[in-house]
């Protein structure tokens, strides 16, 4: 199995739609240079950066003030990002949708899935987390004058691109993502309500949330789980099963929502359904899975889990961050059944729940009841089994790489990935549970599903960003000024090296990197999981 595809570069066939049809290799230097650990891999990704910070701001804004200055220079430097020309366009005919760059702020020419929509949304619901903490300190004017100009220009590529089809969150696909959807919407309803506490408004969100919100409830469901890649360009070949679900669920995860058919909540019954229907599809395709664990074929025993079953990127392994992400569904959803008092079995979720406690039988089972202990229990000791496998396989010294062998267990691909570091430690804080989750809550529901539903998009105006630094004078003003410049801390090789043939090289990836791994080897070596 190990040699099915090495020795071939993983080529992926990509169509790219509003361009003539072509096909697109991810880079082999990639691939080649990542296997060698020559770690020329090195780029900032507007995704990963913003999970990453979506986690810092939360470390931050849950007693971890130290991390004020990386987070002022995070967000001053999305401010030089979003103006960078790239083949996506410049600032204002698209730029906003590339999905990567060099860390010293220049632009990646070469071929890649681009664009991609989800990046916007995410960096808005993180650059918002962060001003909601300012605001609760009365620091509205640095808000308004400082982080909303760049919320804004977001929200308003999201207002004007949800619509659109572009690449999803594992840069292959062309077409509608249900992350990239979600995420979407997260945003355009934080950022309406971010607005209106600085006596803004964002009418666009206000018009363009109830149409992504149907398209998300109403498109990505066949009825027995979700698809995670719609509106395909060119057939994928996928039956689409994919984290992406999950993440998704963990994603839209509101410490206030209920878990009923609106949201896509980690309890909610089509969300747990996914759940046992992406670990089902993996169960026995990784040799480690078995290995590890005989029964492993036994639907509710925890396995290690990959991006999709079909894939085939550095011969298909599972990912650290989607096991992480199976284990946080779970743990998000104890918390929601605790926090409401029951767990409701419905026709959907059954087969979810009989994984856990075989005889159980639909209903809604109050706290009081020994079904809700059950479920409960099993849960919590399921999701401890996802999460020992991360631990299982992650580096002594708290590294985390992209992928776990399929074969061995080894640590595989992009060492040090950060999105790796964010998702295991927003799952250690999902099992924590407490304070950090009784926070999170972005108005989940704050927008309804309208009676009829229609594609539309929504263009405002854009402001361009000129930050050059936060009041309190921290924060870089300048490329590579302040030792924490440029760019967002999240290559893909973080070993600290710098990009090849660029000036200027950050800092913050130098920071930012073994911050991470202290901060997982400290939930490794706590004895918390
Ligand atoms: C490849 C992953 O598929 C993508 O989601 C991620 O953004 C980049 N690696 C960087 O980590």
């Amino acid at each position: 199995m190990a040699q099915r595809h090495r020795g071939r570069k993983p080529v992926l066939l990509l169509r790219v739609q509003a361009h003539p049809i072509r096909t697109v290799s991810i880079p082999t230097s990639r691939i080649v240079l990542v296997r060698t650990d020559l770690r020329v891999d090195f780029y900032t990704w507007t995704r990963d950066s913003a999970l990453t910070f979506k986690y810092l701001i939360s470390a931050y804004t849950n007693g971890n003030s130290s991390l004020n200055t990386l987070i002022e220079d995070y967000i001053l430097a999305q401010g030089r990002v979003q103006v960078i020309k790239s083949p996506s366009g410049d600032f204002s005919t698209g730029g906003l949708g590339e999905p990567k760059f060099y860390v010293n702020e220049t632009a990646f020419e070469g071929d890649w899935g681009r664009p991609q929509h989800d990046g916007p949304a995410l960096r808005a619901s993180t650059m918002i987390a962060y001003s909601n903490s300012l605001l609760s300190s009365g620091k509205n004017a640095t808000v308004r004058d400082i982080i909303w100009p760049l919320i804004s220009n977001d929200l308003n590529y999201v207002t004007q691109n949800w619509n659109h089809t572009g690449f999803d969150l594992w840069e292959e696909v062309n077409g509608s993502s249900i992350f990239t959807t979600a995420m979407q919407y997260r945003a355009l309803v934080e950022g309406s309500a971010l607005a209106q506490k600085l006596n803004e408004s964002c009418e666009n969100c206000d018009s363009q949330s109830p149409q992504v919100l149907c398209f998300l409830q109403n498109s990505y469901w066949n009825f027995n789980h979700s698809i995670a890649n719609i509106n395909l360009a060119q057939d994928n070949g996928r039956g689409g099963l994919d984290c992406a679900a999950i993440l998704t669920a963990n994603h839209l995860f509101d410490a206030e929502a209920t878990c009923d058919v609106d949201g896509y909540q980690p309890c909610q019954g089509r969300a747990l359904a996914n759940h046992k229907a992406v670990v089902d599809s993996m169960r026995g395709i990784y040799t480690i899975n078995t290995a590890d664990d005989s029964d492993a074929k036994t639907p509710g025993k925890p396995v290690a889990i990959g991006r999709y079953a079909e894939d085939v990127y550095y011969d298909g392994n599972p990912w650290f961050l989607c096991t992480s992400a199976a284990a946080e569904q779970l743990y998000k959803a104890i918390y929601q059944w605790s926090s409401s008092g029951s767990v409701v079995v419905d026709d959907v979720s059954k087969a979810f729940f009989q994984d856990l406690v075989h005889d159980i039988s639909a209903g809604t089972w109050d706290k009081s009841t020994n079904q809700f202990t059950q479920i409960t229990n099993a849960a919590k000791i399921y999701a401890d089994g996802f999460a020992n496998i991360v631990k299982k396989h992650a580096g002594t010294n708290g590294s985390i790489a992209e992928q776990i062998s399929r074969e061995n267990g080894t640590m595989v691909s992009a060492s040090d990935l950060t999105w790796s570091y964010a998702a295991f430690l927003t799952m250690a804080d999902a099992r924590a549970g407490g304070k950090v989750l009784d926070q999170e809550t972005w108005g989940w529901d704050a927008v309804k599903v309208p009676d009829s539903c229609k594609a539309s998009s929504a263009t405002g105006d854009t402001t361009t960003p000129n930050p050059t630094q936060f009041p309190d004078g921290q924060g870089s003003s300048e490329n590579g000024t302040s030792g924490s410049a440029a760019g967002t801390p999240t290559p893909t090789g973080g070993d600290g090296s710098k990009p090849t043939g660029k000036s200027g090289a950050t800092a913050v990836t130098v920071t930012t990197m073994p911050l991470l791994a202290c901060l997982a080897l400290a939930v490794l070596c706590s004895g918390a999981l």
